[in-house]
């Protein structure tokens, strides 16, 4: 019997000593010390045995079982150490690497760029950012603005009209023709009616004209500025825009001021920048420049001194049309953009066409 015992116990300790998981161990607890295993049988039935033998099979078989179940729960431990290791190995967080990007975060759009460059030099010259109503009244856009009734970009062909009933909206006071601004302009009006002289303001925007091609869309931005002071003459118009044209297209620019015609400056002007691409009109390596066409000149933009019938309709806000004096220009914000990075069609700037996007 001494014998079936230390089998048992070996047979035991082999079997523990190879389970690998808390399952087995459990299977094996019940095998050798359970109700009706062998062990259990042998020191239950001690009393039946010889009275010489009860001492060493008692102790014998008490040894055994004590020695299992040592060995059970100590290799139970191990075997749970091992499964909780391998779990934390496996959802291994390295806290200490780099982060890294799920998704490009991208970039501001060619144009935003270029409005902010353009903001940003004429705060540079000392000029408050404004912005207006898109959807706008006539009078400001057009009546205000010296244009007469039957001016021709009050045409349907030019002007977006909006029926103000159509917005679902309590349509604005006053009268009721509604357009969506054709160009920046009518901040000059809006921002003279709200304060008086000195005025240095610049209005980025949306305009919006009944256009489209390769050099139009129906939608497209401006920037308008507004320069009011006492003195103030053409002579400090041209010195801004050479300031600019400079910032925004390098050293060695020179401007030059063109006759024109709008209805709410006078005397007007529009304003060539000297081409940044070559020596007038004739490329570096020679032949005709592409960019400004062979004339050494890039027209940027429209300007002219605030006519005095503008501020005829401002003069209740401090606005005296006999002495009151400044000048104003507007520009295109594609337009710049088209010639400083020699973008071929307006169209692409809206087209969200990753690969042109991704160039600026
Ligand atoms: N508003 C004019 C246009 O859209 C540009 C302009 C602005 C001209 C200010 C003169 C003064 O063409």
């Amino acid at each position: 019997m001494l014998n079936e015992i230390e089998n048992l116990r070996a047979e035991a300790v082999e079997a523990i000593g190879s389970a690998d998981d808390p399952k087995q161990l459990e299977e094996l607890r019940i095998t050798y010390l359970g109700r009706n295993s062998r062990l259990t049988e042998i020191l239950r039935g001690i009393g039946s045995l010889d009275p010489a033998d009860r001492g060493p099979v008692g102790s014998t078989a008490n040894k055994a079982r004590q020695e299992i179940e040592t060995l059970l729960n100590s290799r139970k431990e191990a075997v749970e150490a091992a499964a909780l290791n391998e779990s934390l190995a496996a959802g291994a967080l390295d806290v200490t690497l780099p982060g890294r990007r799920a998704v490009d975060p991208g970039h501001l759009h060619i144009l935003t760029q270029t409005r902010r460059e353009i903001e940003d030099i004429f705060i540079g010259l000392g000029y408050g950012v404004i912005e207006g109503p898109e959807i706008e009244h006539d009078h400001y856009n057009f009546t205000a603005l010296n244009h007469p009734p039957d001016h021709p970009a009050r045409m349907l062909q030019d002007t977006f009209y909006v029926d103000p009933e159509s917005l679902h909206i309590q349509p604005p006071p006053g009268p009721r023709d509604v357009v969506l601004r054709t160009h920046t302009s009518p901040m000059q009006v809006r921002t003279m009616e709200s304060r008086p002289s000195p005025i240095f303001i610049i209005v980025p925007g949306r305009v919006y004209r009944r256009d489209s091609d390769a050099t139009h869309t129906p939608m497209f931005h401006q920037i308008e500025g507004l320069a009011l002071a006492p003195g103030i003459t053409l002579a400090d118009l041209r010195g801004t825009l050479l300031e600019f044209a400079t910032a925004i297209f390098g050293e060695g620019r020179e401007t030059r001021l063109r006759p024109h015609y709008f209805p709410f400056t006078e005397p007007s002007v529009e304003v060539d920048v000297s081409c940044f691409k070559c020596d007038r009109g004739t490329l570096p390596e020679g032949g005709r420049c592409p960019l400004c066409k062979g004339t050494g000149w890039l027209e940027i933009l429209g300007a002219g001194m605030v006519d005095p019938n503008v501020f005829g309709w401002v003069q209740a806000h401090d606005h005296d049309p006999a002495t009151s004096q400044g000048f104003a220009f507007g520009m295109g914000i594609e337009r710049i953009a088209m010639l400083k990075h020699g973008v071929p069609d307006l169209r692409l700037f809206y087209e969200n066409d990753i690969r042109f996007l991704e160039q600026f």
